[in-house]
């Protein structure tokens, strides 16, 4: 019964939303579903559509946005990270809306020096503010091959998966009074850009332009589990049937290899960092 009255009170504020909303049907091409945005060609759409990369050299990094915009989804899309000395670098992916209070979900590949592990640095923001960093090494190595990183964004959770794996869980916490992003429509954006100042082993380790350019690929997408509308505003609606991605959080099984990832590969969690908070965690933690 519990369960039920959740959901109704959260479906209420979706079906005023759900009329303008469209069944995503372009996935996978890079062209129908993409514009880049900058870089001056350093960012480019191959085979068909169906692969595109970014480079980063001296003079400019790169990058790309979605054409259309999100009010939840799950959303897929396969990365090969920057090979070799990556230390410097960042590639970022991620979900945000515009304005002062925008609401962001990220995903940011901090590169590293050759045989020096990838980190994987999540963040969500509500209502413009963010300080919610959670950081990860990977089980496998991001830059040889191709792999799955998703974000499923429904009116219960925010869950960040690697290859279908949960590494964390942002839930909707609006009972403790935290803000949830659940009205602004988000867009995808993407770039791989030059921050050697932070990223890598804390700013130590600088960017080797010997090994530039550097490239990250991107292949696979798929936006067709979401609520999305073009910027042109063409809406349409979206079927957020009760057992869709629309309405899903973790299971017991799922809950466990998040355990096992957060055990074993976390290495940063904001909530457990009680010297940045003095006066006490924020209150989803
Ligand atoms: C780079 O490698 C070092 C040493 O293994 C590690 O501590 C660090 O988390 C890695 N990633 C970054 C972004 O510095
Ligand atoms: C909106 O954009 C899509 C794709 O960019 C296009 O197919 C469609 O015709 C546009 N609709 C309007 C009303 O401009
Ligand atoms: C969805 O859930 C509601 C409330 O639990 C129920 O009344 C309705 O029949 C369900 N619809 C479907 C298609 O399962």
């Amino acid at each position: 019964m519990a369960v039920f009255v959740a959901k109704q009170s959260l479906l209420l504020p979706l079906l005023l939303a759900v009329g303008f909303f469209a069944v995503a049907v372009s996935a996978g091409n890079f062209y129908e579903s993409f514009d880049i945005t900058w870089g001056d060609g350093r960012a480019n759409i191959f085979d068909n559509g169906q692969l595109l990369t970014c480079t980063l050299d001296k003079i400019s990094g790169s990058g790309f946005i979605s054409k259309k915009e999100y009010l939840f989804g799950k959303i897929d899309m396969k990365l090969k990270l920057v090979a070799g000395n990556s230390a410097g670098t960042v590639a970022a992916y991620y979900l945000s809306s515009k304005g002062t209070t925008w609401d962001e979900i990220d995903f940011e590949f901090l590169g590293n020096l050759t045989g020096q592990p990838y980190t994987i640095h999540t963040n969500v923001y509500t209502g413009g503010k963010g300080d919610r960093e959670m950081q990860f090494h990977l089980w496998f190595d991001p830059t040889a091959d191709f792999h799955t990183y998703t974000i499923h964004w429904n009116p219960v959770n925010i869950i960040f998966l690697v290859d279908g794996v949960p590494i964390r869980v942002f839930k909707n916490n609006e009972k403790l009074g935290v803000l949830y992003p659940k009205n602004q429509p988000m867009k995808i954006y993407s770039s791989l850009w030059e921050a050697d100042e932070w990223a890598t082993q804390g700013g130590r380790v600088k960017i080797d332009w010997n090994n530039a350019p550097f490239k990250a690929s991107y292949k696979n997408f798929n936006d067709q589990s979401s609520c999305s509308r073009r910027s042109n505003s063409t809406w349409v609606t979206c079927d957020p049937n009760n057992n869709s991605w629309m309405w899903t959080s973790l299971n017991a099984a799922e809950y466990g290899k998040m355990k096992w990832v957060q055990d074993e590969f976390m290495i940063y969690n904001y909530c457990t960092d009680f010297k940045r908070f003095p006066h006490g965690l924020p209150k989803e933690c």
